[in-house]
This record gives structure tokens, sequence and C-alpha cells, in this order.
């Protein structure tokens, strides 16, 4: 069970940050060559598809993580460095839905890359504190 979980949850912190660097490093330069309305159209496509994986994600991540840290490491109630990284995932959760509600679904794409920068900088930081975390 615990190995299912931790499986689980690598998998979908891997769907949602490596969907931010691709976003990010691969997507936005190869836009750049695009006029406005091919840019909004292929951003519009492209998150339609990524924004209910990161939702998923997002779910995932919290029911296996509370199902690791309650079934499995509960020596991380006393971790300081696991409250850091508890804390970091509210504030990536809170950003994605503000890009989702506040900007993808009133159109408002262009704004979207430079706050899934930010998430990406929160998620790589959750990845160097569980580095930290032993
Ligand atoms: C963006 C969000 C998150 C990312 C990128 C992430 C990533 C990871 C990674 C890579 C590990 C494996 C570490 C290892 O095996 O050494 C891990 C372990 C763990 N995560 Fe997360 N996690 C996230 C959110 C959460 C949340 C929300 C919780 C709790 C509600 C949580 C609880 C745990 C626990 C308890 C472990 C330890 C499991 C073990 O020792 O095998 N994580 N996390």
């Amino acid at each position: 069970m615990v190995k299912s979980l931790q499986f689980l949850h690598l998998l979908f912190a891997t769907v949602w940050i490596g969907g931010m660097v691709y976003s990010l490093l691969f997507l936005k330069p190869a836009l750049k060559e695009l006029g406005k309305e091919q840019k909004q159209n292929l951003l519009r496509e492209v998150f339609s598809r990524f924004f209910p994986a990161v939702w998923l994600s997002i779910l995932v991540l919290f029911i296996t993580g509370m199902g690791l840290w309650h079934g499995y490491r509960r020596d991380f109630s006393q971790n300081p460095l696991f409250h850091v990284k508890l804390f970091v995932f509210a504030l990536m959760v809170l950003v994605f839905a503000y890009i989702y509600f506040f900007l993808y679904r009133k159109g408002k794409l262009s704004h979207i890359p430079n706050l899934i920068a930010v998430n990406l900088v929160f998620g790589i930081f959750i990845l160097l504190v569980i580095s930290y975390i032993s």
C-alpha cells in the first residue's frame, strides 16, 4: 500500500512540475513565432488539457500525501520542514486557483505563463525541502 501511495505521489508531482517546466521552457519561447490569435488559440488548447491534469495532481498529491503522512510518516508532524512543504503546497494551490478562475476562465491567457513561473519556483522549492527532510 505504501509503495502504491509513494508511486502515485511521485507520478503526479512529476505531472504538475513537469508540465510547468514544459510550458515555460519549451512552449512559451515557441509561441513568439506565432501571431496574436494563433498564440491565444494554442494556449487555450494546451491549457484546456493541462489544467484538468493539474486539478487531478492537486487532489492525488493531497490524498496520497495525507495517507503517507498519517499512515507511514507520523514523525513528520514534528518536522518543521514538512510544515514548510505543506504551506508552500497551499500557496501553489491558491496561485493555481487564481490562474484557473480569474485568468483562464476569463480568457486572460497572456498573464498565465508568469504565474506558472511563480508556481514552478514553489514546486522546485518543495523538491529542495524534501531533499533535506530526513
Ligand atoms: C507540489 C506538491 C508536492 C510535491 C512536489 C511532493 C513531492 C514529494 C516527493 C518527491 C516525495 C518523495 C520523497 C522521497 O521519497 O524521498 C514526497 C514524499 C512525501 N510527501 Fe509530498 N509532495 C507534494 C505535496 C505533498 C502534500 C500536500 C503532502 C501531505 C498532505 C505530502 C506528503 C508527503 C509525505 C508524507 C511524504 C513521505 C513519504 C515517504 O517518506 O516515502 N506531499 N513528496
